[in-house]
């Protein structure tokens, strides 16, 4: 009841917002001229539903009591909110990104703001609600379902803006997660399209480690993770619309590395030639690898001991061992 209240103002909300983008002067000279220069075209922006909301307290609060929409819903969705002098818009001068589900109906908005303000967060998004579980949500997903199937992969980036540049230059099969770690929910939901995930985190630490964190889970879920670390400095989004599609696919195709290989290589280098470090390595590794469903995919799993072994310089005999001890524990 409620839920669908939400996708009825979400989707007013949207048009709405859009119109200020489309119609309005100050929308105009704002938004749409400040997503032009980002390199997005007029039809990206209409594929993605983007909008702008006015830098005024409250014009889209009248606009939406006038139509008779609910206070404690619109209160609810948060795209106003309740100051001493009455209700006031929240997403003020700044982009709005309607966020679909896998069916293509509208579960919340990201906004961000267009010139950066000092202690105010470059995005918003929609507070928990009955449509908006954070846990829950693959931005892209509606866009991206039907390439996901037919290429039998599924990119993850960590922004709506990689999502939105990826599909202008042509690779529609992308997803972002908001920047945060995987959750199992959705996981599931990328494996309902495909089983292979190949992840694309800005080539920066606080990426790698964002990238890190999800794959023990990604495993025991029984996907096949691949990672691709950008050129430091660069996001999907930033590097796409540098050097092109071509050049761009072209690197995700000669970069993508295999995600316990990535793992091991990463850790050695850090614990360098300190033998309890490496130890704790050899260990951690036996444990991502024990993830990996025995009954299901037995011959993945020995070619991951098999290359993890010689990697790690241990002997076979002995990760096998380990591994196995991991997955008694588990049971
Ligand atoms: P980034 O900081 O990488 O932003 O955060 P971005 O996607 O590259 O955006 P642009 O290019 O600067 O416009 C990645 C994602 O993390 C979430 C958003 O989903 C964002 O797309 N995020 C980031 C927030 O939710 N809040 C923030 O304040 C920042
Ligand atoms: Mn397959
Ligand atoms: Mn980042
Ligand atoms: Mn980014
Ligand atoms: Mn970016």
């Amino acid at each position: 009841q409620t839920a669908d209240s939400l996708y009825i103002i979400n989707q007013y909300a949207q048009k709405y917002f859009a119109e200020q983008l489309w119609e309005n002067e100050m929308g105009q000279a704002v938004a749409y001229s400040y997503l032009q220069q980002r390199g997005f075209t007029d039809e990206t922006m209409r594929k993605f539903g983007l909008g702008y909301c006015l830098n005024e307290r409250d014009a889209f609060t009248k606009d939406a009591l006038h139509n008779q929409y609910n206070k404690e819903l619109l209160l609810k969705t948060g795209l106003v909110s309740q100051r001493d002098y009455g209700l006031q818009d929240n997403y003020r001068d700044r982009i709005i990104f309607p966020i679909h589900n896998h069916i293509g109906k509208i579960i919340g908005f990201g906004a961000r703001l267009i010139k950066n303000r000092d202690n105010a967060p470059k995005y918003i998004n929609t507070p928990e609600n009955e449509l908006y579980v954070k846990s829950k949500i693959l931005y892209g997903i509606y866009f991206a379902r039907q390439a996901i199937e037919k290429r039998d992969e599924c990119l993850l980036v960590e922004g709506y803006t990689d999502v939105i540049s990826l599909n202008q230059a042509g690779v529609e099969n992308v997803v972002a997660s908001g920047g945060t770690s995987l959750t199992p929910d959705q996981l599931r939901l990328i494996k309902r399209y495909t089983k292979h995930l190949t992840i694309l985190y800005d080539g920066d630490a606080a990426g790698i480690k964002a990238a890190l964190r999800g794959l023990d889970l990604a495993l025991a879920e029984g996907l096949y993770v691949r990672l691709v670390l950008l050129p430091n400095g660069e996001d999907p989004d930033s590097y796409v619309q540098k050097v092109g599609k071509d050049e761009f696919n072209e690197y995700i195709n000669n970069n993508k590395k295999d995600f316990i290989l990535f793992q091991t290589e990463l850790a050695l280098k850090e614990a360098g030639n300190d033998s309890q470090k490496r130890s704790e390595v050899v260990n951690r590794i036996a444990e991502s690898i024990s993830k990996i469903d025995k009954a299901e995919d037995f011959s993945r799993q020995q070619d991951y001991i098999r290359q993890s072994a010689s990697l790690l310089k241990v002997d076979e005999e002995g990760l096998i061992n380990l591994v196995n001890k991991y997955i008694r524990e588990k049971l």
